[in-house]
């Protein structure tokens, strides 16, 4: 898959970092044909797995570093955002709609991700750490195409 262009950012767990990871990588992604629904999409799937990394991985403590890396390809954007923190020990139980291990929260996060992008992806061990890997397609294409070739 040729890639475009990409993006790897660095920042440390604070909460402040959560709402600029989602407008860099939706600032980044506008570099491709997406509808501004499609960014807003895409802003909340970053934002909820940015804040995951924050309060789960690293357990709300500041020191932590959160990677995210961003790939533009023609058919889309693939985001992957990691954290070195504790992992999560059941990711099949994690990926289910309302799990938490916080009873505070809603356990909705990955029900966003894997709703508003087309792939999600977990890899995590507690030895580790967390890799989450989104796809978001390009989806108007065709339309795209056809209006650029008109004759
Ligand atoms: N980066 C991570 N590191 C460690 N555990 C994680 C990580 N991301 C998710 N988890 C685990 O997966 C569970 C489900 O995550 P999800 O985002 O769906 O819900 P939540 O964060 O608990 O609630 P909400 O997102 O609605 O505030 C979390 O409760 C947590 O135990
Ligand atoms: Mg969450």
């Amino acid at each position: 898959m040729k890639v475009i262009n990409q993006l790897k950012m660095e920042f440390l767990s604070l909460p402040a970092n959560v709402a600029f990871a989602r407008v860099a990588v939706a600032a980044f992604a506008s570099q491709l044909d997406f509808t501004l629904n499609d960014l807003e999409e895409i802003k909340v799937a970053v934002s909820e797995a940015v804040a995951n990394a924050i309060v789960h991985g690293y357990e709300n403590s500041p020191t932590g570093i959160v990677r995210v890396l961003v790939t533009l390809l023609e058919t889309g954007v693939e985001i992957r955002v990691e954290d070195n923190g504790k992992g999560i020990a059941d990711v099949k139980k994690a990926l289910e709609p309302a799990y938490s291990t916080d009873p505070e929260r809603m356990g909705l996060g990955f029900v966003f991700m894997q709703s508003f992008m087309d792939r999600l992806h977990v890899d995590s061990s507690p030895a580790r750490g967390t890799r989450i890997t989104m796809i978001k397609n390009i989806n108007n294409r065709g339309a795209a195409a056809a209006s650029q070739g008109g004759h």
